[in-house]
């Protein structure tokens, strides 16, 4: 099928760690590798949702690069896929800024992510940028004018907000941007945390994250700690047993056995089985693209001609969805 006739897929990752963690790839990254042999695919790392909080810019700069190798190494093929970097492509923001006058201030100011980060940093020291952040991402999606967007669970509010944004542009302005559907794998939707359970991975707590960049015995030491419960039989119960369930999902996830086959073979086994088999099953997963990030880091100027590709690429998809805005919106243009 040709890319022209294919369902237009876009996603995005934050460079804000110096490694991608498991909950990313199979929450995420792992559907975008799928994705890209059947749909027209733009990836994105968003780096200007990076700066919505304090950054460093050399470590920003250094992220944003082994972000991007990370993308590659997974799996994602620039053949197949556009894959860029958002600052390259200047219509998001251009699009974000029409979008921001479509908001209301009070649904921007419901959106779950900002009124967490908010609380924990102080109203005063939460820029505008970290409120108006949702909005920059709806326009990272209608600007590709995409169908679907594979994400976690945790990017369910903003999808929406996206869909909203969308129809409303739509209803008062003519029939301009494509209504996007979330793709949320339900079972990978939310990996959790390895040392407290009740709570999604993320790098921020770095004991409970098992990175894309760990070395294999930093990530099979923390594996062999997660935090299980004081029974002793292990079943798929993320209620009553969400430690075990995370383990059992991880392992499902990786080599496609069904939960039911999972839960027979350890049924007269213990949680140290359940633990060291899945720290193998992790490793054999996640070295082979920690030594593949190593090898493209080596050639950087081939990373940043890459993303030049990508970003020209992206550029003129953008350009034509950008063009059709500024003139459903009534901006003059001018002769070419
Ligand atoms: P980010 O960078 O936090 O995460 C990237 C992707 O990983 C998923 N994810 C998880 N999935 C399962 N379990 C987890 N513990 C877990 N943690 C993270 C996220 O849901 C996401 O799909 N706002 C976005 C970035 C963004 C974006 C976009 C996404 C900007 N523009 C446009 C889609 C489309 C974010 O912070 O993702």
């Amino acid at each position: 099928m040709s890319a022209a006739s294919r369902h237009r897929v876009l996603s995005g990752i934050q460079p804000t760690a110096d490694s991608f963690h498991i909950g990313n790839y199979l929450g995420a990254l792992r559907e975008w590798v799928r994705m890209q042999a059947t749909h027209d695919a733009y990836y994105c790392v968003v780096d200007q949702h990076a700066i919505t909080v304090d950054h460093d810019p050399a470590v920003l700069r250094e992220r944003t690069l082994v972000s991007f190798a990370q993308l590659l190494a997974v799996g994602l093929d620039p053949a197949e896929s556009t894959i860029f970097v958002q600052s390259h492509v200047p219509e998001h923001s251009q699009l974000a800024w029409i979008m921001e006058c479509q908001t209301g201030f009070g649904e921007a100011s419901r959106m779950t992510q900002f009124k967490d980060k908010s609380q924990k940093g102080g109203a005063d020291r939460s820029s505008v940028g970290l409120f108006t952040y949702p909005i920059l991402q709806a326009a990272d999606i209608l600007i590709y004018q995409a169908n679907a967007v594979p994400v976690g669970e945790d990017q369910r509010q903003h999808l929406e907000l996206t869909r909203d944004l969308a129809q409303r542009f739509n209803a008062k302005f003519g029939p301009t941007l494509t209504v996007p559907e979330a793709m949320i794998v339900k079972e990978t939707a939310k990996i959790v945390d390895l040392q407290d359970p009740t709570a999604k991975m993320s790098k921020s707590s770095a004991p409970g994250c098992v990175f894309l960049l760990d070395e294999d015995a930093v990530l099979t030491k923390k594996i062999k700690s997660a935090v299980t419960d004081s029974d002793r039989d292990i079943r798929f119960d993320p209620v009553n047993k969400p430690g075990v369930a995370n383990l059992l999902t991880m392992q499902q996830a990786i080599t496609g056995t069904s939960m039911a086959e999972l839960e027979a073979s350890y049924a007269d086994r213990g949680y140290g089985d359940l633990k060291t088999e899945t720290a193998q099953i992790a490793v054999d997963l996640i070295a082979p693209i920690r030594r593949r990030v190593v090898e493209l880091m080596s050639d950087k100027g081939e990373l940043i001609n890459l993303m030049g590709i990508g970003a020209g690429k992206a550029r003129v998809t953008a350009g034509e969805t950008l063009e059709k805005v500024y003139d459903a919106v009534g901006f003059v243009p001018l002769p070419r």
